[in-house]
């Protein structure tokens, strides 16, 4: 079947970080006892693949490795589903983010960019009619990561005040659609002016440089920059307020984890970690309820994926990038 796959690791200083990149075939997946195939209509690309495709989080006994997390097509009776990207131990009960042997799609099980991809049988979510494989997609790892941290890890509620920071990101942009449509007050910063006005379009109330003294306290700031944003963050929360924090862009290692603050402003400090089958369900349903759509920024025949990769090492994206089959 038509794939594309991991063949070997670019070196971290390499002219070409690709150079490990096959758009070829690969042998056809067999499902094993309890799991299914699923037919590929659409998948779309995350920062995943490309540390992927440098040996972060990938083994190189486990190549040739299929890429891709993500993916909406047909199970073996036709019916739509989206795939929920997170494979747990077969006798984990509960919520699989907590498995420490789960893995993502493209880690250990082979990935999504291909005509089939086989998943454990509970790894699908019927998809509504109203949405598109492409706009489907989109959902299983950055969206849903989204919809965790402000629904389950934040807790937040319509009314809430919260402030997502770096609102280009590819997590922050579904923050801050999943925040307006979950009737939240939004504040997003961002370094650059061009993605504050995109922040205002889809959906922020107000944005502001990066690190810029804000107007008001937030109930939660939703962090994936990390080092750069960590200091105003803290500083951003009123009294009680929780940090949910789910990447580290621009570095784990803080100058000031502000812990002075965290204690007598009695902050929470929460990761979140992409999200569970049933939050995958929840997210579905609630664009299906809503009409809110994610952000693709291209939509391409999977044939073309090296295009696609192209534009996201080169931070040439707003929203995500979907391959079609
Ligand atoms: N835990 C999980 O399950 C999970 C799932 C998905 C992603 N992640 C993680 O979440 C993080 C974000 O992923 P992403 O795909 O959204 O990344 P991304 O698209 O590369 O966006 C990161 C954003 O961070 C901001 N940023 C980067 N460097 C900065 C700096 N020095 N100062 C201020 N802002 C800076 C930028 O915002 P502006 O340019 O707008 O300022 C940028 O748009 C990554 O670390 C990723 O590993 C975690």
């Amino acid at each position: 079947m038509f794939a594309v796959y991991a063949d070997s690791f670019a070196p971290a200083d390499a002219d070409d970080p690709f150079s490990g990149l096959v758009i070829g075939e690969r042998p056809d997946p067999v499902a094993p006892d309890g799991w299914t195939t699923v037919t590929v209509k659409a998948a779309s690309l995350n920062h995943h693949d490309l540390w992927s495709l440098r040996g972060v989080g990938l083994r190189e006994e486990s190549l040739p490795m299929i890429l891709g997390c993500d993916a909406a097509g047909l199970d073996e009776d036709g019916n739509e589903v989206v795939v929920h990207a997170v494979v747990s131990d077969p006798d984990w009960t509960g919520d699989e983010t907590f498995d420490p042997r789960r893995s993502l799609l493209s880690e250990k099980h082979q990935g999504t960019f291909a005509d089939r991809v086989v998943v454990p049988r509970r790894n699908v979510v019927p998809k509504p009619a109203s949405m598109s494989f492409e706009e489907a997609a989109c959902l299983p790892t950055a969206w849903l990561t989204a919809y965790r941290m402000l629904f389950t890890q934040g807790d937040l509620k319509a009314g809430d005040t919260v402030l997502v920071q770096g609102a280009g990101g590819g997590v922050a942009t579904a923050l801050i659609v999943l925040a307006r449509a979950g009737g939240l007050r939004v504040l997003a910063t961002s370094r650059d002016e061009a993605k504050r006005a995109r922040a205002l379009e889809i959906g922020a109330h107000e944005v502001y440089e990066s690190g810029a003294r804000l107007p008001v306290k937030v109930d939660a700031v939703m962090e994936t920059v990390g080092r750069a944003t960590w200091s105003h963050s803290i500083r951003s929360l009123r009294p009680g307020g929780a940090i949910v924090i789910s990447g580290t862009t621009s570095g784990p290692k803080l100058d000031d984890a502000e812990l002075t603050r965290i204690f007598f402003l009695q902050l929470r400090v929460i990761g979140s970690t992409m999200g569970t089958r049933g939050e995958l369900a929840s997210l579905v349903t609630m664009l299906d309820a809503t009409g809110t759509r994610p952000l693709i920024d291209r939509a391409i025949p999977m044939t073309d994926a090296r295009e696609g990769f192209a534009a996201m090492a080169a931070g040439d994206v707003f929203g995500k990038v979907v391959f079609t089959r």
